[in-house]
């Protein structure tokens, strides 16, 4: 029986620049999507790769001194590394100077033409290279340097007069306000769609699609003077990897094709949510589900910035805190969407309250009280108490209410309802109090400690696409084996108990407490 399907991607990263905790957080809130859809049994299509053309991408080879081919090959290696080094599971890695995705773009191009939607003009007008984006006057202002900046980015516009191929985006209007309308959750926030609505209420302008004043990019069919405009060229990627034009049954397009989300920062939203939608329709081909947009990070309270030297390098992190540690810090600490701030101090309360405290050591007591008390055997257990009744059934709840969230990306939501249930567990642990009924009642103190074997392991099944090597360690103590299909662990033994007798090994602690150099020694 065929599987249903769920396919994810990222944006494609430009490659003027090694990576840096931006990237690292996109493709992070899409690799957790991913693992979780994986969980709950979906055949799960994770993109990601690297946007290799333009003028921005040929700026900065010409910087570096070298040829652009072999600078983006150089630098989009960095993204292939931190993808990895991430952990991240995604199926496929696209790069817009592959064969596969010029072909397609021009296939696109050309669908695009013979409906009529693509014609021959000049562009003059301001453009910012930084954001390859074009923008209207309103939408610049001069500051104090006498230099023109594009509001929305901050990043310098220059004023272009080149010819040019336009898109008639104009005239999708009506159309995208009809999808926006007719599929609420097309773009999420809530607030974000907004103002997707009012920019696009208040009147479409055509597209310059093609570029001349430059050669670095995917030449126009038929006419190679022209260059394909860079986001025209970017956003074919999440098709073009499935093989589009291709669509024949049984290929990836078929099977994938539409997106179930694109996952993007605020700052793209338009390119996502407008432009791509509109490119879609004109092309008669299916539009994705959904475009999330989340924010930004600051880092302790700053704008994060190359000029003031504060970005943060997701390297850094991990070798400071953990890699678990610094995903579940990015997903719990701010409510996916809005902007959030990186502090240390924030960061190293989190490792050291919700990891190493509220979880770590109630796993790791309970644990290793069944392996010192109980034979190193998961303990039979007598009659139910009102009590276990109780933190059974939440803990059966949980999955509910955290698939609830996941669908709407409401990820802070997740890990809070999760750590609900952490808590309502350590409140049953102290009230039970095991190591009290060791002397007074063994019999009973068995079957706390079963309940509370069952209730970690489900509290770490929800827990596990957020920190999986973590989590995987408990769950290889509690018995969990993984679904042969996914090669992961999945929902579908959520409600069943662990096995009476079954052996456990000695556990050891899983979360470490973060402890300032300073302090150490
Ligand atoms: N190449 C385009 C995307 C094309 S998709 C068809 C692009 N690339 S990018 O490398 O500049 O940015 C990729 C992502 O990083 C965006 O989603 C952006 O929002 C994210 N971030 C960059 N800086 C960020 C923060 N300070 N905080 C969070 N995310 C940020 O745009």
């Amino acid at each position: 029986m065929s599987r249903p399907t769920y396919y994810i991607t990222t944006p494609i990263y430009y490659v003027n620049d090694k990576p840096h905790i931006g990237h690292a957080y996109t493709s992070l809130a899409c690799d957790v999507m991913a693992r979780f859809k994986r969980m709950q049994g979906f055949d799960v299509h994770f993109l990601t790769g690297t946007d290799e053309h333009g003028q921005k991408i040929e700026q900065a080879a010409n910087k570096a001194g070298i040829e652009p081919q072999a600078f983006t090959d150089e630098v989009s290696q960095s993204f292939r590394a931190l993808a990895d080094d991430m952990g991240y599971s995604h199926n496929d890695f696209i790069r817009t100077t592959e064969e596969r995705h010029k072909k397609g773009v021009q296939a696109l191009w050309q669908r695009l033409a013979d409906a009529g939607t693509i014609y021959e003009g000049g562009y003059e007008g301001w453009y910012a290279v930084s954001d390859e984006a074009f923008y209207n006057e309103d939408e610049t202002e001069v500051r104090e340097d006498g230099k023109r900046y594009a509001v929305a980015s901050g990043k310098e516009v220059e004023w272009v007069v080149e010819p040019s191929y336009f898109f008639k985006l104009s005239a999708f209007e009506d159309r995208l306000l009809e999808l926006y309308e007719s599929q609420p959750d097309f773009i999420l926030p809530a607030s974000r769609r907004n103002e997707v609505i009012s920019f696009v209420k208040s009147g479409l302008r055509d597209l310059s699609i093609s570029r001349t004043t430059f050669s670095w990019g995917i030449p126009v069919p038929g006419d190679d003077k022209h260059v394909m405009y860079v986001w025209l060229d970017a956003l074919t990627n999440y098709i073009t990897a499935l093989g589009f034009p291709n669509q024949d049954e049984g290929g990836a397009y078929n099977r994938y094709w539409p997106a179930d989300l694109h996952m993007v920062g605020k700052d793209i939203l338009r390119f996502h949510a407008i432009y791509w939608p509109a490119f879609l329709m004109a092309a008669d081909l299916p539009l994705p589900k959904r475009v999330f947009a989340h924010g930004w990070w600051t880092n302790e309270g700053q704008k994060i910035s190359k000029s003031l030297g504060n970005v943060i390098d997701p390297y850094a992190l991990v070798e400071k805190y953990g890699l678990d540690q610094t995903r579940y810090f990015l997903m719990r600490e701010v409510p996916f969407g809005n902007d959030g701030d990186f502090s240390a101090k924030a960061m190293e309360t989190r490792m050291n309250a919700d990891l190493a405290n509220a979880y770590g050591n109630l796993a790791q007591r309970v644990l290793s009280m069944i392996f010192k008390n109980c034979d190193g055997q998961m303990p039979t257990p007598g009659a139910l108490s009102a009590a276990d009744e109780t933190i059974l059934a939440s803990s059966l709840a949980c999955l509910q209410t955290v698939s609830d969230h996941m669908e709407r990306q409401a990820f802070h939501r997740a890990l809070e309802a999760v750590w609900g249930l952490v808590s309502e567990a350590n409140v049953y642990v102290d009230d039970q109090a095991p190591w009290t009924l060791k002397k007074t009642d063994p019999e009973r103190m068995k079957t706390v400690l079963y309940v509370m074997a069952n209730v970690i392991r489900r509290i770490t099944l929800l827990a596990h696409a957020f920190m999986p090597t973590s989590t995987d360690k408990l769950l290889t103590f509690l018995g969990e084996t993984k679904r042969e299909e996914s090669q992961g662990y999945g929902f579908d033994g959520f409600a069943e108990l662990i096995a009476p007798g079954l052996a456990i090994d000695k556990p050891s602690g899983v979360f470490p407490r973060y402890v300032a150099p300073q302090e150490e020694a």
